[in-house]
């Protein structure tokens, strides 16, 4: 079964509320990304915005972080609200831990790399993992383009995680739309994170049904 997490990087903040609302009606999951301006050169939102989307999210919480040190915040984050957090795997000096402290505070936990990072990197650890998540551009913005070596890498990481006997969702993160959600489920993928595409379009709604497939 598919998901589909539309990022609220996108959505309207002057009008929140509203896209929380479509994401309860049409979507599976609210992504959350949070950046701190050194991981990534960008810097988004925090606890207060989690706050209030989990105070009306009828759907579960998947918070991405995009910050060094992770271990600092994870309990805050899952606190907030979140019941899945994934941050990126060369942003602490030991995942493992922070998978471990993930599970502990009670919430799903994933680890995230960047396209240029090789996926073997994530092998040894993807037995602490509950979802891995591949980023399909650099993280750090909304709105970048698709990167078409994703599809391979989704498809590879698919085999190894069968490889190794574990039954582990793969997201995929950035440029997703309409147009390639078919190619990336077919190669395995089964969360699919959408900002621009539905939250830009005319009719969100339609958007995530046309993911769907
Ligand atoms: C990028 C974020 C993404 C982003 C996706 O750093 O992790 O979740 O919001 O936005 P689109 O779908 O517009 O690429
Ligand atoms: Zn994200």
């Amino acid at each position: 079964m598919i998901q589909i997490a539309p990022s609220m990087l996108s959505a309207d903040f002057l009008h929140l509320e509203k896209d929380v609302e479509m994401v309860n009606e049409h979507a599976d999951l609210f992504h959350l990304d949070i950046m701190d301006g050194v991981f990534v050169p960008n810097l988004s939102y925090g606890f207060p915005v989690v706050e209030a989307i989990a105070k009306k999210a009828s759907k579960p919480l998947d918070t991405h972080l995009m910050i060094i040190e992770p271990e600092k915040y994870v309990e805050r984050f899952v606190k907030a609200g979140s019941a899945m957090v994934s941050f990126h795997l060369n942003a602490t000096k030991d995942p493992d831990a922070v998978l471990a402290q993930i599970r502990d505070c009670g919430a799903k936990a994933g680890l995230v790399i960047n396209p240029d990072l090789p996926l073997e990197s994530l092998f040894p650890h993807l037995k602490n993992c509950d979802f891995v998540m591949l980023m399909s551009v650099f993280a750090g913005f909304g709105g970048q383009k698709f990167i078409e070596e994703t599809y391979d890498r989704v498809r590879v990481l698919k085999e190894e995680i069968v490889r190794q006997g574990l039954n582990i969702p793969i997201e995929v993160d950035g440029g997703v739309s309409a147009s390639n959600a078919k190619a990336l489920t077919e190669a395995g993928a089964e969360i699919l994170v959408a900002g621009s595409a539905v939250f830009k379009a005319e009719d969100p709604a339609a958007v995530i049904a046309a993911m769907r497939g």
